[in-house]
């Protein structure tokens, strides 16, 4: 199994953004984190980050030949992408959205999820422990199906 972890806008700026909101540990440091928790798990994961929407879906597109499921933090565009959500519904690859901080309590706008509606499931609100439960929870389901 290979996995494909996908970071969204601003996320390059993590352990420098808001780090009251978002902790200090780099982007860096939670790939690092995937790609040793992966070793164990005994499947390959690769990270990749954009802060463009089209750039995202291009590689949730090359995902459907490489990769049998997706970890995905869409950042921003969490609540905003119809193109994300649909370019998931179209490669039909079974996918985890994670969020560092959790989402419902903070401002309104960020209470809805565009991915969501195509995820089996997500994890909002353990900061970088969401990531790494979100792999968890992905390689488990792969494993069930
Ligand atoms: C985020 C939450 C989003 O609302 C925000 O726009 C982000 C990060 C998170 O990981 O907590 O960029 O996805």
């Amino acid at each position: 199994q290979n996995i494909l972890v996908l970071h969204g806008p601003n996320l390059n700026l993590l352990g420098k953004r808001e780090p009251g909101v978002y902790g200090v540990v780099t982007l860096d440091e939670i790939n690092q984190m995937l790609e040793r928790e992966a070793q164990e798990l005994q499947v390959k994961s690769a990270a990749l980050q954009s802060n463009h929407e089209g750039v995202l879906v291009d590689f949730i597109h090359a995902a459907q030949d490489q990769h049998q499921g997706i970890l995905i933090n869409a950042g921003a565009y969490t609540h905003t992408s119809v193109a994300i959500r649909d370019a998931i519904a179209a490669v039909n690859l079974p996918t985890v959205e994670v969020h560092l901080s959790n989402i419902y309590r903070r401002e309104a706008f960020r209470h809805h999820s565009y991915i969501a509606e195509v995820a089996i499931g997500q994890i909002s609100g353990f900061g970088a422990e969401s990531y790494r439960l979100g792999l968890h929870a992905l390689v488990d389901y792969l494993k069930q199906s």
